[in-house]
């Protein structure tokens, strides 16, 4: 596990002044674009589904980056993958809740009927940052009557308390900032 999560962290890469001065981004594109670290990933995700949420049946992703892990680690766990989207881009009838970004709103949107009601679903994301996004979608599935087990995200910035934002769901990161 200690290997792999330092596989995992040399594949970070911190961009200083992106998107804004001020902000360090830290980027997962070279995770992705080394399999061994990619690998390494989904196998420290898969490790803690089978171990803490079991009884998953659906993981929903995060537009974007939360499509690039979700459908490979629902793959490995034998489970479906739905995307919460940001508003406009998903046809049929839609449910959707608005939230608050550093500057201005954003919205994030599934289809009514991605998640029966009483399924148990593990959300996934690459970043945890102020917890904005991923309490929206822990709310649209409360909507949605999801049983949410849990969060799991590469990535969390630690200083900005996301996972009190998100309260009563819970995160588990790979990586820590
Ligand atoms: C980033 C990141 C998370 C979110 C985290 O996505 O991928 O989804 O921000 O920030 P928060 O915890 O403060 O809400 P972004 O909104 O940049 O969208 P993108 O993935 O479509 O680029």
């Amino acid at each position: 596990t200690e290997a792999k999560l330092d596989l995992v962290k040399k594949h970070i890469k911190a961009f200083p002044d992106f998107p804004i001065k001020g902000i360090l981004f830290r980027d997962i594109c070279p995770i992705l674009k080394d399999p061994g670290a990619l690998t390494a990933v989904i196998d420290l995700f898969e490790e803690h589904v089978r171990q803490t949420h079991h009884q998953v049946e659906l993981i929903a992703g995060l537009d974007a980056r939360g499509f690039l892990f979700g459908p490979l680690l629902a793959q490995r766990l034998g489970v479906g993958f739905v995307l919460i989207r940001k508003k406009g881009k998903l046809p049929g009838r839609t449910v959707s809740v608005p939230y608050t970004l550093e500057y201005g709103q954003a919205e994030v949107e599934m289809q009514e009927d991605a998640v029966a009601p009483g399924q148990k679903v593990l959300l996934i994301d690459d970043l945890l940052a102020t917890g904005g996004t991923l309490s929206a979608a822990c709310e649209l599935l409360r909507k949605n009557k999801a049983e949410l087990l849990g969060c799991v995200v590469v990535i969390e910035m630690k200083d900005l308390r996301g996972s009190e934002r998100i309260k009563p769901a819970t995160v588990f990161s790979l990586i820590q900032y």
